[in-house]
């Protein structure tokens, strides 16, 4: 969803104009547009009368939110111990280079998301990578195109 100063204002509407609000607010955000955009901040930082930088701390602070647009998808690639010596290195390094995009970020097209994370508790099937809620085991660079193109 594109950001819109109006949609901005009727997510900080449905809540007490106060300082408590201000983490439902970005989670709204984040629900809304996929992340938590610039205008939204100094919105609240308006209506509220909470300084921006406390805002920014938060969204920074919480794994939840995040500051930058997000992909249509989110691709987390598991860097736990099993997948890291399974492996996990090359296929991250593979998606970095088949997407043209660098580890948490997202690509220029904004429909792919790629994150780093710990174990996703599939140690069994390492390497794991998981695609939104679908999770993808055994996984090998070679396969990488063929769990893209299920996206695409
Ligand atoms: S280390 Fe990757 S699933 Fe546990």
């Amino acid at each position: 969803m594109a950001v819109n100063i109006k949609k901005i204002d009727e997510i900080i509407a449905r809540y007490e104009k106060s300082e408590e609000s201000l983490l439902a607010i970005l989670q709204d955000f984040q629900r809304e547009f996929r992340y938590v955009p610039e205008e939204g901040m100094k919105r609240l930082s308006e209506v509220l009368n909470v300084s921006e930088s406390k805002i920014y701390a938060m969204g920074t602070f919480y794994k939840a939110l995040s500051l930058e647009p997000r992909g249509k998808h989110t691709i987390k690639i598991c860097m736990g111990t099993a997948c890291h010596l399974k492996g996990a290195g090359q296929i991250i390094e593979t998606l970095e280079r088949g997407l043209n995009v660098e580890r948490n970020h997202t690509t220029k097209d904004k429909k792919f998301t790629i994150e780093s994370v710990n174990c996703v508790g599939a140690c069994a099937m390492a390497p794991v990578v998981v695609v939104d809620e679908d999770y993808f085991g055994h996984t090998r660079p070679s396969k990488v195109t063929d769990i893209i193109n299920k996206y695409n």
